[in-house]
């Protein structure tokens, strides 16, 4: 058996890609392995999105060349692959930055894998394969040869919105969706395989519209609806989506379905109408409001998250005053922050006014500050609640499990391995820093 050692940077269609990866190598002989050293081959499965995620690669590749050269001396090869955004948007660059690289493969080329291993062990120079052909790298998998309780699931991939900050249009392609029928299949294998937890992956998930066989469009919600007829799927979640494309069948979904989760990560990135324009988000905060609004008016325990951009370029005070007022009249069970970080290629990166660094860590902290003051308040409402766990894996204090619930909150209870993969009735107790905690019910097992 061969050893394959992938590390996977960035966002959940990434930890799918790096699992499909996998599967899709295990016919060549390779075995996962969990460190790089010694191993026949290392995908690094990288991350685009903000600077310091690129350059970490670049870090990691230094390391990897020495593990190589000390496998040569032994007489074997290392195999160095560098898939994912990094790939895409740098291609030929990183060969020239780390020549013990041999393999880049852009996110839509990860079925030619196989091929260019054979090409790269023929010819002992670099393969590259960074096009961009339709949506089917995964498509010639018979089934996934594993899946954990809560398993993703890519319906969607690539964006059209072209936000002025952003990378992804460029390393993932336009938006395109996967045909219902091949991603029924592939949920109901999933739940053979002991999901009972599916959620739905893309860039722009809410954007999901493709026809059937019959040529009748699927929307999101009719998807998570013929989802929810696999008995052993007992929830349903989806991300990330857009604002823009929050159908109102899918917000009646968070009503009628019973499956689909009370959560969404509605990213906003700002609370200020001038930064949403300039970011070309296509709408205004007080928009967002009133989704916001239409949505609890449907599912009035939803709960929210989102993604937020500090120090976008011609940020003032008074814009980032206004993302914490949005950030107070929402209400958010907990978020994502980031510093603004310029993307060579994106058109942000060359607007004036690019913000201090000194001026984007200090609003950071008070944005997070009160994100996290959010957070905690959230949780703290659960306490002395009892709400449905579905539970995960056993946690690392010996005896314990950990599940999440509805609303993706992590919840540390005593319990046996046994109601891994079970629904349950849970009493919260109390919270730490990073974990509600909480006792079985007496009626415990739901599902
Ligand atoms: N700088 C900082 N954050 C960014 N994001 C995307 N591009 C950038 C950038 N250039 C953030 C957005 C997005 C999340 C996945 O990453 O908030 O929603
Ligand atoms: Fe990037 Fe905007 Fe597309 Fe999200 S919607 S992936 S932030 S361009």
């Amino acid at each position: 058996m061969k050893k394959l050692f992938v590390k996977t940077y960035g966002c959940q269609m990434n930890a799918y890609d790096s699992a499909k990866m996998a599967d899709l190598l295990a016919p060549l002989g390779y075995g996962a392995a969990d460190a790089p050293d010694g191993a026949d081959m290392v995908i690094l499965n990288t991350c685009h999105i903000r600077e310091k995620a690129a350059e970490k690669v670049y870090s990691e590749l230094g390391r990897l060349k020495r593990l190589k050269e000390e496998k040569a001396l032994g007489g074997g090869r290392m195999l160095v692959a560098v898939a994912g955004c990094v790939a895409q948007a740098e291609g030929e660059e990183i060969v020239a930055r780390q020549p013990a690289v041999d393999l880049v493969v852009g996110p839509q080329s990860y079925h030619r894998l196989p091929e260019m291993i054979a090409r790269a062990a023929r010819e002992h120079g670099h393969v590259l394969e960074t096009d961009f052909p339709a949506l089917e790298k995964f498509d010639s998998l018979p089934a996934p040869s594993a899946s954990g309780v809560s398993a993703f699931l890519t319906v969607q991939e690539g964006c059209d919105k072209f936000c002025t900050f952003c990378v992804v249009p460029y390393t993932r392609g336009s938006e395109q969706s996967r045909p219902p029928a091949a991603i029924l299949h592939e949920a109901q294998k999933l739940a053979e395989k002991g999901a009972r937890e599916i959620v739905l992956l893309g860039q722009n998930v809410n954007a999901y519209a493709c026809p059937d066989q019959d040529g009748k469009r699927w929307s999101l919600a009719r998807l998570c609806e013929a989802i929810a007829g696999i008995e052993a799927i007992v929830r349903i979640r989806y991300t990330t989506s857009h604002p823009r494309d929050m159908a109102d069948d899918l917000i009646a979904a968070h009503r009628d379905n019973p499956k689909l989760m009370a959560y969404l990560h509605l990213p906003v990135q700002s609370g200020s109408d001038k930064v949403l324009e300039a970011m070309n988000r296509q709408h205004t905060s007080d928009d967002y409001r009133r989704l916001v609004e239409k949505i609890r008016g449907a599912r009035a325990d939803i709960a929210l998250t989102s993604d937020f951009i500090v120090g976008f370029p011609g940020e003032s005070d008074a814009d980032f005053e206004a993302t914490l007022k949005l950030v107070r009249d929402i209400g958010y069970a907990t978020a994502f922050s980031f510093k603004y970080s310029r993307r060579p290629g994106t058109p942000a990166s060359t607007m004036r006014k690019q913000v201090p660094e000194d001026v984007k860590a200090a609003r950071l902290a008070c944005l997070q500050k009160l994100l996290l003051d959010q957070q905690y308040g959230f949780d703290d409402s659960q306490i002395g609640r009892t709400v449905p766990v579905l539970f995960e894996k056993t946690a690392r204090k010996p005896g314990q499990l950990m599940g999440r619930t509805p609303y993706l909150q992590p919840v540390h209870v005593a319990g046996d391995a046994g109601l891994i993969g079970q629904l349950c009735d849970v009493a919260i107790t109390r919270r730490t820093a990073n974990s509600l905690h909480g006792t079985l019910a007496e009626k415990r097992v739901l599902a």
